[in-house]
């Protein structure tokens, strides 16, 4: 699986190209087809990073993540 630092997982925040990932427990999701991720922002959440802290003010779980695909790993 292919490993991408923070700074090129914020290359994909949803401004500066069309593919929105998001980081989850070292795992980066491409959300781009994702209506609720468009232009990169979610509920005051921003693609582009890793969002693991934040999930806790989810009103839902990581289930959510199921249906995207993993393009990658994040560098720790
Ligand atoms: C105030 C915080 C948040 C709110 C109110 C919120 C709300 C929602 C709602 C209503 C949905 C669609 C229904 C559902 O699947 O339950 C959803 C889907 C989703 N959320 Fe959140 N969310 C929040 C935070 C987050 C965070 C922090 C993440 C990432 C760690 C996240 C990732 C996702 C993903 C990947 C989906 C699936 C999108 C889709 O199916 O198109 N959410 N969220």
């Amino acid at each position: 699986m292919t490993t991408y630092s923070k700074s090129q997982l914020a290359m994909y925040n949803g401004q500066d190209r069309k593919e929105v990932w998001i980081a989850y427990n070292g795992i980066i999701y491409d959300v781009s087809r994702s209506r609720l991720w468009r232009s990169g922002t979610h509920y005051e959440h921003w693609a582009g990073q890793d969002l693991t802290d934040e999930l806790k003010d989810a009103p839902h779980t990581e289930k959510v993540f199921d249906k995207f695909e993993v393009v990658g790993k994040l560098k720790t």
